[in-house]
Parts: C-alpha cells; sequence; structure tokens
C-alpha cells in the first residue's frame, strides 16, 4: 500500500486557517490532522469543536483526529458532529477502551487507538482487531516540532507483526518528529500514515514539502 501523508494544522497559521487548509486541499496530502489537546491529558490546550466546525467548512480531505484528551468518550459525538472523519483516542486516556472504540465506529468514524512513547504495542493485543488505525507517537504527545524518538522503528516492527497476524488491513500512523530524513525508513519498517506538523509548515514552500513526503519512498 502506498503510503498517506497527513499533514498536521498545530503549527498552522491559527489567525488564518483558511488559506491554510486551502493550501493542504491543493496539495499531495491525503488526510489533514487535527490536533486536540486539554491541558489535562497533555501540558498543552490547543483547541476545540468550533475550531474543527470551521475547519470543516473548508476542508477538502478527511479530518484526522487525533484526541489527546482525558474520558474522550464524553465527546466523541460532538466530534463527530464538528467534521471527524477518524477518530483516534488515547489508549492511556481510556479505561473503557472497547467500549470507546465501538462508540466511534458507531458514530461511522475510522476508530484509531493512539499509544505513547512508553506504551507497548503488546497492550493492543486485545483490541487490535477491533481497530481501523494504530497510532504510535514518535514524540511525547503535547507540541510540535520536537526530536523524534528513536525506539520508534522497534514499536512499527511489533505492530507489523501483530497486525500481519490479526489485522493486516490496520493503518500504522506514526506522528511527531517526521521528516524527510526518516519518512523513507518509517515507510519501509511498516508504517503506512504519516503525520507531518512542522516539517511542512516551516517549510518555505509547504506545498513542496508535502510533495517532498509523499514521493520520498
Ligand atoms: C504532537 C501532535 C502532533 C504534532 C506533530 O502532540 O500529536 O500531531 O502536530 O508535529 P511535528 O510533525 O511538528 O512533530
Ligand atoms: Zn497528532
Amino acid at each position: 500500500m502506498k503510503h498517506l501523508l497527513s499533514p498536521s494544522i498545530l503549527t498552522a497559521n491559527f489567525a488564518n486557517l483558511q488559506t491554510d487548509i486551502e493550501m493542504l486541499n491543493q496539495s499531495e496530502g491525503d488526510w489533514i490532522h487535527v490536533d486536540v489537546m486539554d491541558g489535562v491529558f497533555v501540558p498543552n490546550i490547543s483547541f476545540g469543536f468550533a475550531v474543527i466546525k470551521a475547519i470543516k467548512q473548508y476542508a477538502q480531505k478527511p479530518l484526522d483526529v487525533h484526541l489527546m484528551i482525558v474520558d474522550p468518550d464524553r465527546y466523541l459525538e460532538e466530534f463527530k458532529n464538528a467534521g471527524a472523519d477518524g477518530i483516534t483516542v488515547h489508549y492511556e486516556a481510556c479505561t473503557h477502551l472497547n467500549r470507546t472504540v465501538n462508540k466511534i465506529k458507531e458514530l461511522g468514524c475510522r476508530a484509531g487507538v493512539a499509544i505513547n512513547p512508553h506504551t507497548p504495542v503488546a497492550l493492543l493485543d486485545d483490541i487490535i482487531e477491533d481497530l481501523d488505525l494504530v497510532l504510535i507517537m514518535s514524540v511525547n504527545p503535547g507540541f510540535g516540532a520536537q526530536k523524534f524518538i528513536d525506539n520508534t522503528y522497534k514499536k512499527i516492527a511489533d505492530l507489523k507483526k501483530l497486525s500481519q497476524l490479526r489485522n493486516p488491513k490496520v493503518y500504522i500512523e506514526i506522528d511527531g518528529g517526521v521528516d524527510d530524513s526518516n519518512a523513507a525508513k518509517l515507510v519501509n519498517a511498516g508504517a503506512n500514515v504519516l503525520v507531518a506538523g512542522n516539517a511542512v509548515f516551516s517549510a518555505a514552500n509547504p506545498i513542496d514539502a508535502i510533495s517532498l513526503l509523499k514521493h520520498i519512498v
């Protein structure tokens, strides 16, 4: 499978999101990665429903919503109504993960589970068959433009092994510190969705940066 690119708008210009969303529409990016942070699960606060609704008005690509919030069950329906196409919750933030995943699917969204850098892939053993996507955090969540953690390659290999046995169609998404120096190695290791924030929005020409990341393998 060719890999997908999900540019993260966390580093976009929040005073003029319309321009950045229109840029992403014109680009070779596949999804639009939307990072929601609550200041509790992670030490940062980003944005909520109103901003996602505004983005949805302009976005011509699926919204890949990454919830870095505690107890996400409370808000799944509102995220769906705001325009989420896929919803990814954190393993570490869900007490009843099976219920949460089922609820996301009932809402008609792609269901994803994210794991922090210290959370082993093996903990997904009893949920992997129910998932559409696993997101491996390759930085500690909370901020853009952090340094990629090398142990991620080992985790991709673990997940690839697990998915081949139990759910070969699951998306393997990598989030944090992805750029043109590691994208090829990540895809070769088994990743099929790459998130990139800083590598896109700090580039002189974001459209070209997206194209480079798409054609790198
Ligand atoms: C980090 C977010 C990421 C972030 C990635 O908590 O989940 O999606 O935007 O940004 P870069 O690519 O800048 O590391
Ligand atoms: Zn993210």
